[in-house]
């Protein structure tokens, strides 16, 4: 199977942040990968901005170190990275003042796509949305991508939508979610809304509940100051599992564009009931072997953050009542495993008596890894001795149903950069989406602080706390295992 690389317009990438973390990890790969497949054209070029002095060479340097650091396989095509280097350039700028950007703005091609990237901290979102529009940089065909997170709360996410909005419209504002990027997450709108087979079960008349998974085997890593501030439910919950939360609950918009989809998810938001203190479960890991517990990780010894949060949340509409959602996430878990399961209602009557069991049906879309999709059927166990009744998938794992090629599909940031080049906003939220996500989540978050209870702590390598398991219990429910 061939991949199709559709052809964008020639583009200049600004990344502010460009010596940062997240460039180097994520964005410079990205970019280099499209560069790869042709997308970048004969004259698009990257340009990293940040504080630090220094010339296009030794930029040039600092992306081919990180592109052989975390794309070793694409970097060892030498000639083709030295051409992709050759599109990089740099300007050192100062977010707050004035240096740099009359350079900036010199170095920029008149008339193509202009995309400024502000890998930054939310903090200095205003001051460069302020300099890009003093010096000419914000006008209709530009266009800025920022990342999570997004605020810390309502007010801060608020504060952050107006000082974009001074310069720039709705419309030329991408707010990254990479979840939204990821190839399984757009395959769950295709099952969805591509099919007729399950739309029509898709209710609290069929579906018993749903669960959302995603569980994370590392730690915080190098990222204890910011993760500290954070916790699991600022870091994933408010903005991750929400967006798997909206794609599964939301109706079907009038067509897949992005005010459509965006205004179905906004309503799921909208509609979730406030969480009661008792359906939150949080959690902190413990030490194994040389592996340190979580406050000796981000060095506060009487942090009171989460690294796991598992939650029940309840959607008040018509298509959801009475439907609970179970989603969780954490660090340190037993493996790096994500899905979301569609759990069916048993059969109401079964003709083959008690010995034969009660089975469901499940839907698993597996987000990472072995992206796939399973359907759990209920079958008549081979052989004699009666009618035995046996679940079993049906799999369809992409890369054994689309063959090999098709799991070398576009990396999430690949696949949301080239649709900012694109102007297409279908997956990146929206700013009231984003606002309604903190306005459910600021309670939840203020009723823990109130109560100043301290997370659950929990071993590496397992599911999480003990009460997460309660969570699920006590409603005679259980929690998928999570597996690779
Ligand atoms: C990021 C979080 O948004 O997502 C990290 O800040 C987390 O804490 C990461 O590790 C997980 O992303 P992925 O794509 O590896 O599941």
């Amino acid at each position: 199977m061939v991949s199709r690389v559709i052809p964008v317009a020639p583009f200049d990438l600004v990344v502010f942040g460009g010596t940062g973390d997240l460039a180097r990890r994520k964005i410079l790969p990205a970019l280099f990968r499209r560069f790869l497949s042709g997308q970048m054209g004969d004259t698009s070029r990257v340009i990293g901005a940040a504080r630090s002095e220094m010339d296009a060479g030794a930029y040039r340097g600092f992306v081919r170190a990180a592109i052989e650091e975390f794309d070793a396989a694409a970097a060892r095509d030498r000639a083709q990275l030295d051409a992709f280097l050759e599109r990089v350039g740099y300007v050192a700028v100062d977010a707050k003042g004035s240096a740099g950007w009359g350079e900036l703005a010199a170095a920029l091609t008149e008339g193509r796509v202009r995309a400024f990237y502000f890998s930054v901290g939310p903090s200095l979102f205003g001051d460069l949305a302020q300099r890009l529009h003093d010096y000419g940089l914000a006008d209709e065909d530009s266009r800025i991508v920022v990342e999570k997170p997004f605020g810390r709360d309502l007010d801060s996410a608020r504060a952050l939508n107006r000082g974009l909005a001074r310069h720039f419209d709705e419309h030329q504002i991408y707010r990254i979610d990479h979840y939204l990027g990821k190839e399984t997450v757009q395959n769950l709108m295709a099952v969805r809304f591509g099919n007729m087979l399950f739309e029509p079960l898709w209710n609290s008349q069929y579906v018993d509940h749903i669960q959302i998974t995603v569980a994370e085997s590392v730690g915080v890593g190098g990222r204890g100051e910011y993760y500290d501030r954070a916790g699991a439910m600022r870091d994933m919950m408010q903005n991750h599992l929400m967006q798997l939360l909206c794609l599964i609950a939301m109706e079907p918009p009038a067509k897949f564009d992005p005010d459509a989809v965006r205004d179905e998810k906004l309503k799921v938001i909208r509609a979730l009931d406030p969480v009661e203190p008792g359906n939150v479960v949080r959690g902190q890991y413990e030490a194994e072997g040389d592996k340190p517990d979580y406050r000796a990780q981000v060095g506060n010894p009487d942090s009171a953050t989460e690294s796991f949060v598992a939650l029940k949340a309840h959607i008040s509409n018509w298509r959801w009542a009475g439907t609970p959602f179970y989603l969780r996430t954490g660090k340190r878990l037993k493996a790096r495993a994500s899905e979301i399961a569609v759990v069916f209602k048993e059969t109401p009557h079964s003709i083959f008596g008690e010995e034969a069991g009660r089975h469901r049906n499940i839907l698993t879309i597996k987000l990472q890894p072995n992206e796939g999709i399973e359907l759990g059927v209920t079958i008549k166990e081979p052989g004699p001795g009666g009618m035995r009744l046996v679940d079993v998938p049906l799999d369809m794992t992409f890369a054994e149903a689309l063959g090999p090629d098709s799991a070398e599909f576009p990396d999430a940031y690949e696949r949301l950069i080239m649709d900012v080049i694109r102007g297409n906003q279908t997956l990146f939220m929206r700013g009231d989406e984003v606002e309604a996500a903190w306005a459910w989540t600021d309670p939840i978050i203020a009723a823990w602080e109130e109560r100043g209870e301290p997370p659950q702590s929990y071993a590496t390598g397992s599911t999480g706390p003990e009460d997460a398991l309660m969570l699920m219990h006590r409603d005679g429910r259980r929690w998928r295992e999570i597996k690779p």
